[in-house]
């Protein structure tokens, strides 16, 4: 049914008429059309692309649904396997109402994601090949990976963690900036079949402490400080701050393995507890420059990722290691057109998901060249990002909605006084880009020569779900287009009845893929409750869309008490829990509002403890809360934007926070408040709505 309906949209999108013609106007000159408000990809564009034209994407698309295992394994087959896969290629079950949920690619199947990214590229005559080019944080501060390097150093860290006693299975904490040490650590556990789990290096001692305890690693890897423009951030004092604190919890961690960053801090001034803390420099390069692979089972995980829910604890995304390597593989190779003399960047910390998959295991499986940079794009001034494309001739370019926002507002002259004559393919990801942000990085940015992969996609679904194929089709600014292959995007509504043609509601995906994660870890239940319960027989993402008369689809943000502020997700309770835990704050509820360049910014109203006087002070002393318990030294994206003081909050009779009110008084949109009726004291909002510039 869904095939039908994407067919009919593939012959006639909007304004383009009957195939022959969309084709015509395809093979025309790059054009932005107000009316229809389609941008087609030039003809020299589409000529030389993967997927040339609708017709070839609903080919392809076409056999992976309704060939899904016969589509995957043909390409799980170009990559190595110690012993394939058995006969089942997938097995799954989404609907709650039949039992546990359960999702399985290539079961059986014996490989290894580190093999596959390095050895195999290296076998293939690409080991002279640059792996990683690495930019500091500092104009002149650069290095180079070609993949035979990068191989040996990440066995000589491989042999270092079994010498420790990390095995298969067991978990290792990586605490690590940009540094080509992260991706490093990252493939020296996947070759040793040990499950890593990246946390994000701004996060806080607590923050970072809580994720110790839930996965329990048998060794922490960071490095004494880092810089970021101007500021210096000393890692090692906040993980030093995480392990006593995790200690108490009961789980206590033997290493502490510490890169000496010294161009942030030297090791001399970096506090040391002897026993536990070791120094990289001092000890990896003693290791063999070879290391034996441990082989893994498809199924067997391959990482932990926390990211943020709707209740205060971070949940742990656990991803396997074959449907993964595949799917992450794959949809790289698509989404940006990627061919081997490419240069490809991706602005993205490896703390978030967008790093794993796309800075790390992506690109390298491709054998890709990636840029790993150390720095922020504002430092020294807002024209480093496009400095850095012309010092490496980037030709794809990936990065966030927000910071396309930030760098508009610095003007034009930083971006046009740079070439950008390498880049070929542009690409967004966190939040939707508004068509004026789209409009400004493809006309500005890429000189209306490259196409726009918006990827739609989550921490969860571990690759691109829905994302324009570049050359393919034509796009509209603002939409994430059309699903990636083998992908069944579904809108339904309230009671979970799907919905055709012309709507919008709660975006679901009807069965599975080979990189979805396959559980919340040690807490199956809460994975099921949270995805597969609200629409029984989908998996719920959380995220509500539109689709438009051509079948395009827009994304309209999350519908569930999750903020995304600067591509971030932010729990709204774990923000009121961080606010409630400051002695005078008696209640908190927290709602997201619309934020010109983060997307979305935190309002937070606040009801003090009896007799507490609001005050100038007790608001930075609230904000500061918040950023201290949750997030973060680097960009202070969990502090609340606005802080607002609440005699009372708008509350059912029942008790339950009315949150639909409390985001109208936050927008100022007193007009819509709706029903109040239904309150147990109507009048809060009105103190509230008096309230609102204090
Ligand atoms: C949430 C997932 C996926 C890597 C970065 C964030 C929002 C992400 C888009 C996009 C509209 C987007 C969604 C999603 N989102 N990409 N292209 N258009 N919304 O990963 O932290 O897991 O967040 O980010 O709301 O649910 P994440």
């Amino acid at each position: 049914n869904y095939l039908r309906h994407v067919e009919s949209l593939a012959v006639l999108p909007s304004g383009a008429g009957k195939i022959s013609h969309l084709n015509a106007v395809i093979l025309g000159e790059a054009l932005a059309s107000e009316e229809n408000d389609l941008v087609f990809p030039s003809e020299e564009f589409s000529r030389q692309a993967l997927v040339p034209s609708p017709m070839k994407y609903m080919e392809m698309y076409r056999r992976s649904i309704e060939d899904p295992a016969g589509f995957w394994s043909e390409i799980a087959s170009e990559f190595y396997w110690k012993q394939k896969w058995g006969t089942t290629v997938y097995s799954e079950n989404l609907d709650v109402r039949k039992g546990p949920i359960k999702i399985e690619w290539f079961k059986g199947g014996i490989t290894n994601i580190c093999y596959n990214a390095l050895d195999r590229n290296i076998e293939a005559g690409n080991g002279d090949k640059i792996a990683i080019y690495w930019e500091g944080n500092d104009l002149g501060q650069d290095g180079s990976l070609t993949y035979s390097s990068l191989l040996e150093k990440v066995c000589q860290l491989a042999n270092y963690l079994k010498d420790i006693g990390v095995r298969k299975g067991d978990a290792v904490v990586i605490y690590l900036p940009m540094l080509m040490e992260l991706p490093i650590a990252m493939l020296a556990c996947a070759r040793i079949g040990a499950i890593h789990s990246v946390v994000f290096a701004g996060f806080s001692a607590d923050s970072l402490a809580q994720r110790i305890v839930d996965c329990k690693p048998k060794a922490v890897i960071t490095c004494n400080a880092v810089r970021r423009g101007p500021k210096v951030i000393h890692l090692k004092d906040i993980v030093d701050d995480a392990l006593a604190e995790s200690a108490k919890s009961g789980v206590s961690v033997d290493v502490c393995l510490t890169y000496e960053n010294q161009s942030a801090m030297n090791r001399h001034d970096t506090k040391w507890q002897k026993g536990r803390d070791i120094w990289w420099q001092d000890t990896i390069p003693e290791y063999p420059t070879t290391c034996e692979i441990e082989w893994v089972d498809a199924e067997d995980p391959l990482f932990l990722l926390y990211t943020s829910g709707s209740t205060g604890k971070p949940k742990g995304v656990l991803h396997t290691t074959g449907g993964y390597m595949i799917y992450t593989a794959t949809t790289f190779k698509y989404a940006f057109d990627y061919k081997p003399p490419d240069i490809y960047w991706c602005t993205a910390d490896c703390g978030w998901i967008t790093g794993h998959s796309y800075v790390t295991y992506g690109p390298l499986l491709n054998g890709a060249t990636v840029i790993v940079f150390e720095g922020v794009p504002s430092y020294p001034d807002p024209g480093r990002c496009w400095n850095i494309v012309d010092k490496y001739k980037v030709t794809l370019f990936y990065t966030a909605p927000t910071l396309v926002r930030s760098l508009m507002r610095e003007g034009d002259e930083y971006v046009t006084r740079y070439s950008r004559k390498s880049l070929r393919v542009l690409g967004s990801v966190g939040e939707p880009i508004n068509p004026s942000a789209w409009r400004w990085f493809f006309n500005i940015v890429g000189d209306s020569r490259c196409p726009i992969s918006d990827t739609w996609w989550q921490t969860e679904t571990g690759g691109f779900l829905i994302t324009p194929l570049p050359g393919a089709w034509p796009q509209k600014p603002g939409s994430a287009t059309f699903p990636f292959f083998g992908v069944q995007p579904v809108i339904v509504d309230e009671k979970g009845a799907e919905i055709e043609g012309e709507c919008s509601g709660y975006l679901c995906i009807k069965s599975s893929w080979p990189g979805a994660f396959r559980t919340l870890y040690g807490d199956h239940e809460r994975y099921e409750t949270t995805y597969f319960k609200p629409f029984p027989g989908y998996y719920f993402s959380g995220d509500g869309c539109s689709r438009d008369k051509d079948g395009y689809h827009w994304l309209t943000g999350r519908v569930d008490d999750v903020i995304n502020v600067s591509g971030h997700r932010i729990g709204t309770a774990e923000v009121e829990s961080a606010l409630v835990s400051h002695p005078q704050c008696a209640e908190a509820a927290v709602v997201g509002v619309e934020h010109e360049v983060k997307g979305q910014g935190i309002y937070a109203f606040v009801t003090l403890v009896d007799g507490v006087p609001y005050s100038e002070e007790l608001r930075k002393s609230l904000t500061l809360a918040v950023r201290k318990q949750f997030h973060c030294q680097i960009g202070p994206f969990a502090a609340p934007d606005k802080i607002h003081w609440a005699p009372g909050l708008p509350k059912t009779r029942s008790g339950k926070i009315m949150r639909r009110i409390l985001r109208k008084i936050a927008s100022r949109q007193l007009d819509e408040l709706g029903d109040t009726s239904t309150l147990a004291d109507p009048n809060v909002v009105d103190q509230l709505i008096a309230l609102s510039d204090c």
